[in-house]
């Protein structure tokens, strides 16, 4: 394969990107970005329609789709409407999550299981869902998993959280690993903390330690990951798979004590 002039290695035009989870905060971001980049986007969203539709309003060509993702027809349904409205999927942006506390002493085991499934079980069923029509169609295509720098370093109250993003990393190994031979890269991004909108009111103290902590001084924004994405996502990362690009500030850095 010849490498495109610095020019178009990040381009995505006439590519048809899905990231799930795009009604609001990263997602979104991602969302923005891939369509700046030339990419046709399918905006999925669960409870965030009326965001998800004022956003497709404002992208050169997108279209919304909602569904619980945890559910196989729900991501069957995301990919056909995909297809009708914009054409098959190249590219899969797994964003979707929760991220609730819980202790381990006193997590009820639905809500435990309910965290693993939003982050992990949505990646698998529509990586899945991607790779099988990606295969049918002969075609290659790139799977970018939005993982956390707590799956490689835990927060309290989120074991639940941390183990499914420690899975996710190796779930972006595996899938590298089986997928490669179809032309399927594979790759996850671990952001830290982003800015949201009232974080600092909400949560000042985990604000001031991150700004602290982080050798950068500041959160992350949207356009941090979504930048990384766009990496991983375009012909600039073509012979990389399998990999975890943290995108965090540095605060992984921070020593430990
Ligand atoms: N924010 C951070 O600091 C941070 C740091 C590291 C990693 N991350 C990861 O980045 C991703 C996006 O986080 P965010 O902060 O931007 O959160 P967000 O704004 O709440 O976006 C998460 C999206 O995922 C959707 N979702 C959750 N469970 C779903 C399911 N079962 N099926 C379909 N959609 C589902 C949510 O739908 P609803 O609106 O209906 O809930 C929402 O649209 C998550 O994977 C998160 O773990 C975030």
């Amino acid at each position: 394969m010849t490498a495109p002039p610095v020019s178009q290695l990040l381009d995505l035009t006439g590519k048809v990107a899905v990231v799930t989870g795009a009604s609001s905060g990263i997602g979104r971001g991602i969302a923005e970005r891939f369509a700046e980049a030339g990419a046709a986007v399918m905006v999925h969203y669960r409870s965030g329609r009326a965001e998800a539709e004022a956003l497709v309003g404002e992208l050169p060509k997108g279209h919304a789709v909602g569904g619980d993702l945890c559910a196989v027809d729900a991501v069957e349904h995301l990919f056909e409407e995909t297809e009708r409205s914009l054409g098959p999927a190249d590219i899969l942006v797994n964003n979707a999550g929760i991220y609730p506390m819980h202790s381990i002493l006193e997590a009820p085991a639905e809500a435990w299981q309910e965290v693993v499934d939003a982050n992990l079980r949505t990646t698998h069923l529509c990586t899945q869902s991607l790779a099988r029509s990606l295969t049918k169609r002969g075609a290659g295509g790139a799977v970018v998993n939005i993982a956390s720098i707590e799956g490689l370093h835990p927060a309290p109250l989120h074991s639940h959280y941390n183990a499914a993003k420690g899975a996710i990393l190796m779930y972006t190994r595996s899938a590298a690993l089986e997928l490669g031979p179809h032309r399927i890269r594979v790759n996850a991004v671990s952001p830290g903390l982003i800015w949201r909108e009232g974080i600092e009111e909400a949560w000042p103290e985990g604000v001031l330690a991150f700004e602290t902590r982080a050798p950068l001084g500041r959160l992350g924004r949207a356009e941090d990951v979504a930048d990384a994405c766009l990496f991983l996502a375009s012909d600039a990362s073509r012979w990389t798979t399998g990999a975890n690009l943290v995108v965090d500030g540095g605060v992984l850095t921070a020593k430990a004590f």
